[in-house]
């Protein structure tokens, strides 16, 4: 066994797609923090996946330290987890070589997210594309994670990863655990987007979204853009989507009083949203700012962001090389 303790390993890929928004705060990254005390945890920077749909490799470095920055200033800890960069666990190129030989190309081709990317990109269906999942595969089977704190567009790439898995286990011997998504399941929030319609996401409306990288001033005007109406006529009415995600904003970030301060209101139909999104505009500006302005202050220190990445990929390292090791000789790739 690695010598990790008793501690269940932690998994998870992030893409460096730059700009993380408050659904990824409370969806994803927020997880990861709760997770880091419990668990052997490994959070990686996909940058090689993000070459499938990105070959322009000009704002990579820029994107790879943001995505860096931001997931430190949300409260994630260098010294806890090994946080590092895909491309510097050269394991990983290998691992997905000897995994490719296992994963067939009718299932590669019915991959959901597959099909989806080859109609958004018809003239790079390259096969990168393609084995997009034996590569999220190697990443976990690396560590032997059975742990992976992913949303639901990812269930396909795990069952995949099981897959890959017990084919190589049953092919050359038990070296892998099965890897199954993970979350702390219904204490996950919802943050909804500012326009009322759905979740906050990297939508075309900007201004429904609220980044963590937002100034004060507009993350005001955005709140402030958001839709209401006259207000309720009659006592304890229910809530219209786009009032309600109001009030489930302010769940997230302002204060009990508060909160119940404008349910009273809305119940007795004297609510003024006008001074609601005031209220929820502040809350989110003491809540974004200090986030903001760390990450800032990460971004400005390329010591600091390249000690982390050292720190980071050794750690993967050292657990890779000991897998590696397990599968080369599983394999028979061992001549003498
Ligand atoms: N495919 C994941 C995504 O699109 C990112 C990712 C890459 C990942 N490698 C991973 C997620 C390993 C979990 C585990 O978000």
């Amino acid at each position: 066994m690695q010598n990790k303790g008793s501690r269940q390993i932690v998994m998870s890929g992030i893409r460096p797609t730059g700009f993380l928004h408050l659904g990824n705060y409370f969806g994803a990254v927020r997880n990861y923090v709760r997770m880091q005390d419990e668990y052997h945890c490994f959070f990686m920077v996909a940058d090689l996946h993000s070459l499938t749909t990105h070959p322009d490799t000009k704002e990579l470095s820029t994107n790879v330290k943001r995505v860096l920055a931001e997931n430190i200033a949300s409260g994630l800890d260098p010294d806890k987890v090994a946080l590092y960069c895909q491309s510097h666990v050269h394991e990983t190129g290998e691992l997905y070589l000897y995994l490719n030989m296992l994963a067939y190309k009718g299932e590669l081709e019915k991959t959901t997210t597959f099909k989806d990317k080859v109609r958004l990109q018809p003239d790079n269906a390259n096969a990168g594309l393609l084995t997009y999942p034996v590569l999220q595969a190697a990443d976990i089977l690396m560590h032997r994670a059975t742990l992976v704190p992913v949303g639901k567009d990812q269930e396909q790439h795990l069952e995949m990863s099981r897959n890959f898995a017990n084919r190589f286990n049953h092919r050359y011997g038990e070296i892998f655990p099965e890897p199954y998504a993970f979350n702390f399941g219904e204490q996950l929030v919802k943050v909804p987007s500012l326009d009322g319609a759905g979740k906050m996401s990297k939508s075309e409306n900007q201004y429904a979204t609220l980044y963590l990288s937002d100034t004060d001033d507009l993350i005001r005007k955005k709140v402030m853009k958001a839709k209401t109406d006259s207000g309720p006529t009659e006592r304890n009415s229910s809530k219209p989507d786009y009032i309600d995600n109001l009030f489930q904003l302010m769940n997230l970030v302002s204060e009990k009083d508060t909160i119940s301060k404008f349910e009273t209101d809305y119940d007795n139909c004297n609510i003024r949203y006008g001074d609601m999104k005031k209220q929820l505009a502040e809350d989110m500006v003491r809540f974004i700012s200090p986030i903001r302005e760390k990450v800032e202050s990460i971004l400005s220190d390329e010591r600091y962001l390249k000690n982390v990445m050292e720190k980071g990929a050794e750690k993967a390292r050292v657990s890779a090389r000991e897998t590696m090791k397990l599968v080369r000789e599983a394999m028979g790739l061992k001549y003498y």
